[in-house]
């Protein structure tokens, strides 16, 4: 079971970020604890700030790889093009966000992503990207 863990724009920055909005942890020690704890699966993380280099990620592996968790940051509210990538994969993809985005301001409100997502994760911090790898391996 391969699956991909994608950040957006900024998420570079968790743990240093806004940590009473998105917590005092970084990703990759998340991340790291993530993997040891599922050894048998392949578990992949990408992160860019690029709109670009996020859409050539997801044509890349959005073929071979049985899931990916995409949190797309702010691009999430303002991208088309993400979407259509989403779309336009074959594999599935479970949007996720640290934050509450419906609490948040408005403009949060709104992802171009979750009509083409199996679901959304939101508001449950980094846990939320757990509870998306543990959805995909129940599937595998
Ligand atoms: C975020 C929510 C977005 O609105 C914001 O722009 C982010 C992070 C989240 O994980 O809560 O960068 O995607």
């Amino acid at each position: 079971m391969k699956i991909l863990l994608i950040n957006g724009p900024n998420l570079n920055l968790l743990g240093t970020r806004e940590p009473e909005i998105y917590g005092s942890q970084s990703f990759e020690s998340f991340f790291e604890a993530l993997k040891a704890g599922m050894p048998n699966v392949e578990l992949e993380y990408f992160q860019s700030n690029h709109e670009g280099a996020l859409l050539d990620k997801l044509h890349e592996a959005g073929f071979g790889a049985d899931g990916i968790v995409f949190n797309a940051g702010a691009l999430t509210h303002t991208s088309i093009a993400l979407a259509d990538a989403v779309a336009a994969i074959s594999t599935p993809v479970i949007e996720v966000h640290i934050s509450n985005v419906h609490r948040r301001e408005p403009f949060r409100h709104h992802s171009f992503l979750s009509a083409h997502c199996v679901g959304s994760i939101v508001g449950l911090g980094l846990e939320g990207y757990r509870l998306a790898v543990q959805w995909f391996l129940g599937k595998g």
